[in-house]
């Protein structure tokens, strides 16, 4: 929704310069095309962060569980005491309020440093909750009905148990991904979560070589409107489950607006790397999910999703032997890496 001019305000004389912001924050030289990206934002509008009472309500309506709730509140920045934490917050909520609803905008969001503690780590909940009423209302004017609207700002919950089952700290799990449903491009319909996306786009064309599509896909024109699968880490997925949720999919991005009517979806995941087939057994979930898409050709290296997204690492593991091997999945990744194999991300489509 477009900031009226006259809610927006100028730089004031004691706002903090981007120097004072960077030492406050302890924001080092890798932040710096990111803190120029927000300070060139001008003018901005003002900040309507919600009290602590009302942002722990909107919170737990979220399903946010109790520990977040008052770590989310308890962390959330003081007027007088935290102006460099106050620009940052302004100028970002700015910069997703201006982009809401723009699947295509490719918006950074880096992690701030440890060393901020709990303001750092809930940053973006905060920003969140800033923009809270925006998305809503931007789901409302573009018919997405009050439960889906729910369901899918509710994805910050789980993400945020995540961080606190996986790393034993709260904050958010899937950092920037998590951006994407608060800034009404990403929806949750029962177990998967999709982004309105166009084959032709630069980050699509990264996993699908346009030259491709004819002969892999011949129903989809490049241009033409499409959705992003996705799988987040929500317990197993039976077939039935991504049935129910493919039938969603059908419904909501069927309709003409404001993204469709979409006719394919298509998925880029490690999930699809045929080798899995060889490992896991035909009745796996992984393997019959893999059945109801068709591959394209390109392929990337997945090690590293793979360790992310099964054993939660960032880093690769000194030795392969750290890695626990408590499911036939978990044992078959590290056989094959032993053996000297690597896992491939691939990419492939589905009509909807
Ligand atoms: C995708 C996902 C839901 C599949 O789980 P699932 O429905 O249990 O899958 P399967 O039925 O194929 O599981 C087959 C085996 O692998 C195990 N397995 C599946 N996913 C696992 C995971 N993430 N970690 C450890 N083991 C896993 C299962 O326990 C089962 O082993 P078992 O028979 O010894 O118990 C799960 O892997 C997951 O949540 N992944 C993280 C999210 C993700 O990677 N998203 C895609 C990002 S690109």
């Amino acid at each position: 929704m477009p900031i009226p001019k006259e809610a927006r305000h100028t730089p004031a004389a004691d706002d903090p310069s981007l120097p004072d912001v960077r030492s406050a924050l302890g924001l080092d030289d890798t932040y710096l095309g990111w803190l120029e990206d927000l300070a060139a934002a001008f003018p901005v509008a003002p900040l309507r962060l919600p009290a602590p009472r009302e942002a722990a309500a909107r919170l737990r309506l979220l399903g946010v569980d109790p520990p977040d709730v008052e770590e989310a509140v308890g962390s959330l920045p003081r007027p007088a005491s935290d102006p460099a934490l106050l620009w940052l917050l302004e100028r970002s909520v700015d910069r997703m309020r201006r982009r809401m609803g723009d699947v295509e905008a490719d918006l950074s969001w880096p992690r701030l440093p440890v060393s901020m503690g709990a303001p750092g780590r809930f940053f973006l909940v905060h920003v969140f909750l800033a923009v809270l009423d925006d998305v809503e209302s931007w789901h409302a004017a573009h018919g997405v009905d009050a439960a889906t609207s729910r369901e899918t700002l509710s994805a910050l919950a789980l993400d945020m148990r995540l961080r606190r089952q996986i790393h034993g700290e709260g904050g958010l799990f899937e950092h920037a991904w998590m951006t994407l449903p608060f800034r009404a491009c990403l929806y949750a319909l029962g177990r998967l979560q999709y982004t309105p996306l166009r084959l032709s786009e630069a980050r699509v064309a990264q996993w699908v070589d346009p030259a491709e599509v004819p002969r892999v896909a011949p129903r989809i024109l490049p241009d033409e409107p499409a959705v992003g699968i996705h799988i987040p880490e929500s317990g197993p997925m039976p077939p039935a489950a991504v049935d129910a949720s493919l039938a969603r999919a059908r419904a909501f991005f069927g309709r003409p607006q404001p993204w469709g009517p979409c006719r394919v979806a298509v998925c880029g995941s490690w999930l699809l790397d045929d080798q899995l087939a060889g490992c896991l057994p035909p009745t796996s979930n992984i393997v019959q999910f893999q059945r109801r898409f068709t591959l394209f050709a390109r392929t990337h290296d997945a090690d590293r999703s793979v360790l992310n997204f099964v054993f939660h690492r960032r880093e690769a593991p000194a030795s392969l032997d750290e890695l626990p091997q408590r499911t036939t999945l978990e044992r078959a990744l590290v056989a094959h890496l032993k053996a000297g194999g690597h896992w491939r991300s691939r990419t492939g489509w589905l009509a909807l």
